[in-house]
């Protein structure tokens, strides 16, 4: 396998910026510096007047996920691929069981299906259920897959949600391995209930969707989720933060010395609800959990974002197509799919509202979409840093460059995306994975089944 050098670019890590030469060979970095000199026959990418940073990681996604009556519309390899051309060369997915079923079986179900991924990828186990068996099986997966990260459903109760026993347990079990808990944070039963509600008035469009789960709703369960952690004297990690009541309960148990990692996804960081209000059940492709929240909560989490308080910019990619899948919940809002894309357009969009709009710096933007996750989730240095020995995963990006998002265009195999008609400013012009040019001037060239599992202990 020869080697690839990225010449003069900007590199970009977390801390540092200056410009270097990285020479990459057996999918590793093995030079770092000026006027680097490399053997014959290495292909080069000349990366002037452009930034280079470390490969994406998007630690919340859900490829080729079964959920409600339906498969979400990516799968490993096309889903990895989207990504790939917006500069993410790195997944953890989610194992999800169904309830009462074992942890082992769904993880061969997974890990099967993501052979075909064309990036790495590693898995968060849910945990959808408790007892003496899960408890065996977490340890197990520990073990010999180094899923070093469980997640508990506070929502999708009667399905995939636990109650606060099971939470209980699930957080004592993690904390004897030394593994991390995150928790999707809405009150399941109080969501359940204002459905009912709803739905009895004739309130059965997406709008309703929205108005089921409040922010008071996902603030509860956040303050519920870091309080239960405490009690075990244990870290949480919030997955997809998306308003202020949540946040408050972060900033009073960080100012008390808990450790509350958070993550928040660009969908509520860019959209306001308005997005329910349009016509044609269009509102239906914005329908996800936690929904797009009213205006004044994206400000907010733009602040707890500079400010260090969430640490990762993830997506939640868990794609639904409009015509024959969002379609299912065309009179009953709770029918409707929950889940949208997003891993595609995740760096252009945090480049172009956070850092072009001067809210983000841009050795910020690399810490929360590449170096926070890697650290957080076990795959630091190896991955989301530009070091010697670390993964030749890197991606250039031009600032001169722009864009229009459109569904039209994307690579996420889906028929609506939610970021329709935004303009992006700069590109992702390069992205290389294990040391392979998977994506150029426009063009994937990913190879199926190229992702390697990510073992994580
Ligand atoms: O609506 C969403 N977020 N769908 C994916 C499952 C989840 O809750 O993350
Ligand atoms: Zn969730
Ligand atoms: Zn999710
Ligand atoms: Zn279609």
């Amino acid at each position: 396998m020869s080697g690839i050098v990225i010449r003069n670019g900007q590199v970009v890590t977390a801390l540092d910026q200056y410009v270097a030469d990285i020479y990459c060979e057996g999918g590793k970095i093995v030079a770092i510096g000026e006027n680097l000199e490399v053997p014959a026959g290495t292909e080069v990418v000349d990366a002037s007047g452009q930034y280079v940073l470390p490969g994406g990681i998007d630690a919340h996604t859900h490829m080729e996920l079964p959920f409600m009556g339906t498969v979400s519309s990516d799968d490993f390899f096309t889903g990895t691929a989207a990504g790939v051309a917006g500069g993410t060369t790195s997944i953890i997915d989610f194992i999800i069981p169904s309830r009462n079923q074992s942890l082992v079986e769904a993880r061969d179900f997974w890990m099967n299906n993501a052979k075909k991924a064309c990036a790495d990828y590693g898995f968060h186990m849910a945990v959808t259920w408790y007892g003496e068996q899960v408890e065996q099986e977490m340890r197990r997966v520990y073990r010999e897959d180094g899923i070093s990260s469980f997640k508990v459903f506070m929502a999708y109760t009667g399905a995939i949600g636990v109650d606060d026993d099971e939470m209980i347990g699930v957080i004592d079990t993690a904390a004897s391995l030394g593994a991390l808990v995150t928790a999707h944070c809405e009150h399941g039963l109080a969501v359940q209930a204002l459905q009912r509600k709803l739905v009895a008035q004739g309130k059965t469009s997406p709008r309703h969707h929205a108005e089921s789960r409040p922010s008071w709703v996902e603030g509860e369960a956040t303050n519920r989720a870091i309080m239960l952690a405490r009690c075990s004297g244990q870290p949480i990690y919030i997955v997809h933060l998306t308003c202020k009541e949540s946040l408050d309960a972060v900033v009073r148990a960080r100012q008390e010395g808990q450790l509350v990692y958070v993550e928040t996804c660009p969908q509520y960081l860019l959209l306001d609800d308005s997005v329910y209000d349009k016509p044609d059940f269009e509102g239906a492709a914005y329908v996800m959990s936690p929904p797009i929240r009213p205006k004044g909560h994206q400000e907010a989490l733009w602040h707890a974002l500079s400010c260090g308080l969430i640490h990762h910019v993830a997506t939640d990619h868990c794609p639904f197509r409009q015509h024959d899948q969002k379609v299912m919940g065309l009179h009953d809002f709770t029918k409707i799919p929950n889940g949208a894309a997003g891993i595609e357009n995740r760096i252009a969009l945090m480049y172009t509202y956070g850092v072009a709009t001067g809210r983000l710096t841009l050795n910020q933007l690399v810490d929360v979409c590449c170096t926070q996750p890697a650290k957080i989730f076990g795959l630091y240095p190896r991955k989301g840093a530009i070091r010697v020995g670390a993964d030749a995963d890197l991606f250039t990006y031009d600032p001169a460059a722009s864009s229009t998002i459109s569904a039209r265009t994307h690579h996420q195999r889906v028929d609506r995306n939610i970021f329709e008609g935004f303009e992006i400013r700069g590109a992702v012009t390069n992205t290389v994975v294990a040391g392979r040019l998977a994506f150029t001037k426009g063009e994937l060239r990913v190879e199926r089944g190229s992702g390697r599992y990510l073992h994580r202990v």
